[in-house]
C-alpha cells in the first residue's frame, strides 16, 4: 500500500478533513512510527489495520489537544444565563473535551449557579486526553484561566499540581467517542447544552452534516450548541453569525423549520446568516 492510500484510509476512518499541516504531521508520524518498528509501509499499514492500540497511539499523537479553562468566557456566561430556565437534572455534553478543561469549566459554572442535580459528559477520540481529563490534574500554567477564588473553591493541591475537587469529579462521566462515526453516547442524550468547540474544524463537511443530524435525532432536549468562534455549520464556509453567543447557537425547540427561517435566536443573531448558521441541526442547508 502506498503511504498516500494509508493516510487516506486513516483519515477516512477518523472522519477528519486534515489541512496541509495536519496531513504533513500525519505523514511524519506514520514514517516515524514505521521506522521505529523497523517496518516498511505495507507491513505498517497491515499492523495499523489489525491493531487498535497502534491506531489509538497514532490518533493520540495526531490530534490537537489545545484547550483552556473558561476558553471563550462568553459561552459560559450564555450557559449560566440559560440555567434558570432548565428544570433539573441538567446534563451538558462536552464533545471533543480534550484533557478536561472545558467540561470542568462547565461543572464549575453549574456548581457556582447552585444547580443541584447535574452531570457533565466529556468525550473525546483520544484515549490519552481522556485519561488526563478523568484524573482532573493540572499544572500551574494550565489553571492560569482560573482566578484565585475559583482555584480555592474548585481545586485542591495534589503532589505539586492542582486537582479538581471530588465534588466536581464525581459528577463527571468521561468516555471515548468518535464524533465522526459513533452514535451519541447514552448519558449525553439528555444534554440541554452541547459544547462541540474547535473540533468541527477537523471534520469533513459530510461528516459534519451527519453529526448535526445525529444531534437532532438523538439529543431531543438540546437547546444550546456551542461551536468554536471560527467554526461554521452545515459544512459550509460561512462563519456563524457574529450576533450568536460567541459562536453559540440557540437551538429552537419543536420541529425543524424546513424553510430555514426560524433559526438562531442566540444573542440576537440576525436574519440571513442565522438561517444557515443557527437553525436546528438537520433543518438548514
Ligand atoms: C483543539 S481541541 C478542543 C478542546 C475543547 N473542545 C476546547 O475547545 O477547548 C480538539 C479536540 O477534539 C478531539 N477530536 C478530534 N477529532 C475528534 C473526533 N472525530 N471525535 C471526537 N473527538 C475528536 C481531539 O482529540 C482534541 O482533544
Amino acid at each position: 500500500m502506498s503511504i498516500e492510500r494509508l493516510e487516506t484510509w486513516f483519515v477516512e476512518r477518523l472522519g477528519i478533513q486534515p489541512d496541509r499541516a495536519m496531513r504533513h504531521r500525519l505523514r511524519q508520524l506514520v514514517l516515524d512510527d514505521a521506522a521505529a518498528r523497523h517496518l516498511d509501509v505495507d507491513t505498517y499499514a497491515a499492523l495499523l489495520r489489525r491493531d487498535g492500540a497502534v491506531r489509538e497511539a497514532l490518533v493520540d499523537r495526531l490530534v490537537v489537544p489545545t484547550t483552556a479553562f473558561f476558553r471563550h468566557p462568553e459561552h459560559f456566561a450564555a450557559l449560566r444565563a440559560a440555567l434558570p430556565d432548565w428544570p433539573g437534572p441538567v446534563t451538558v455534553w462536552s464533545a471533543g473535551c480534550s484533557t478536561g478543561a472545558e467540561p470542568y469549566t462547565v461543572a464549575m459554572v453549574l456548581r457556582e449557579a447552585g444547580v443541584r442535580d447535574w452531570q457533565v459528559v466529556g468525550s473525546d477520540v483520544s484515549a490519552a486526553a481522556l485519561q488526563r481529563a478523568a484524573a482532573g490534574r493540572y499544572g500551574d500554567a494550565e489553571v492560569a484561566g482560573l482566578d484565585a477564588e475559583r482555584r480555592r473553591r474548585h481545586l485542591e493541591r495534589c503532589e505539586g499540581a492542582w486537582q479538581v475537587v471530588p465534588a466536581l469529579r464525581e459528577r463527571m462521566v468521561f468516555l471515548r467517542h468518535n464524533l465522526a462515526v459513533d452514535d451519541v453516547p447514552a448519558p449525553a442524550r439528555r444534554a440541554r447544552a452541547v459544547f462541540c468547540r474547535n473540533v468541527m474544524i477537523y471534520l469533513d463537511p459530510a461528516v459534519q452534516r451527519a453529526l448535526l443530524d445525529r444531534l437532532d435525532d438523538q439529543v431531543p432536549k438540546l437547546e444550546l450548541l456551542f461551536l468554536g468562534a471560527t467554526e461554521s455549520l452545515w459544512g459550509s464556509d460561512r462563519p456563524l453569525p457574529s450576533g450568536a453567543v460567541g459562536g453559540g447557537v440557540r437551538v429552537p425547540s419543536g420541529a425543524p423549520d424546513a424553510a430555514g427561517g426560524a433559526g438562531a435566536e442566540g444573542g440576537g443573531a440576525a436574519g440571513g446568516a442565522a438561517a444557515g448558521g443557527g437553525s436546528r441541526p438537520g433543518g438548514g442547508g
